[in-house]
């Protein structure tokens, strides 16, 4: 038997300002997005901002239906945007929050497994790191790759 430990980094910051490149204009854009989220089911609103290598910033929120597994998540929605306006183009950065209860969540929303898969295969695709914000309303939590989250994705040799 032999064993092999995983090393992956998360950086924590107390408030957006330390926040690297325009993470704290991110972090405010995702957090207006949960305003237009469509979460009547879970009533738990999630925003997502992300920066084009090419500075344009998408965003997106939660989209829910009545047949559950038909909604998709807040950073797939501004994704595949991204992916259909700006085909090509790298994903410098994404952030995360979450409204739920009347307020933002204390501790960081990361993203479900899904969206780290998709995530994942556009850095894969673009040959560079994608950072990955969550935030919270007690702390902040940074990845500088999607692989710090997905360590050992789905993955195999025919990817176009
Ligand atoms: N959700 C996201 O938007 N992003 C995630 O990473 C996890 C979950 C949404 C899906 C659903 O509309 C709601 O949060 C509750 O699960």
């Amino acid at each position: 038997m032999k064993a092999e430990e995983l090393r992956i980094t998360i950086y924590s910051y107390e408030n957006t300002t330390e926040l690297p490149g325009i993470g704290a204009e991110l972090i405010r854009l995702a957090k207006e997005a949960t305003k237009k989220a469509w979460a009547p089911y879970s009533q738990f609103r999630v925003g997502a901002a992300l920066e084009l290598e090419n500075g344009e910033i998408i965003t997106g929120n939660n989209q829910e239906n009545i047949a559950f597994p038909s909604g998709l998540c807040a950073e797939r929605v501004a994704l595949f945007y991204a992916g259909s306006q700006h085909p090509g183009v790298a994903i410098k950065r994404i952030a995360l929050a979450a409204y739920a209860d009347g307020r933002f969540v204390a501790k960081p929303v990361y993203p479900c497994g899904d969206c780290r898969q998709v995530l994942l295969e556009h850095e894969n695709r673009v040959k560079q790191p994608v950072e990955v914000i969550m935030y919270g309303e007690d702390e902040i939590k940074l990845v500088k790759s999607v692989s710090d989250l997905l360590p050992l994705p789905f993955d195999y040799n025919l990817t176009p």
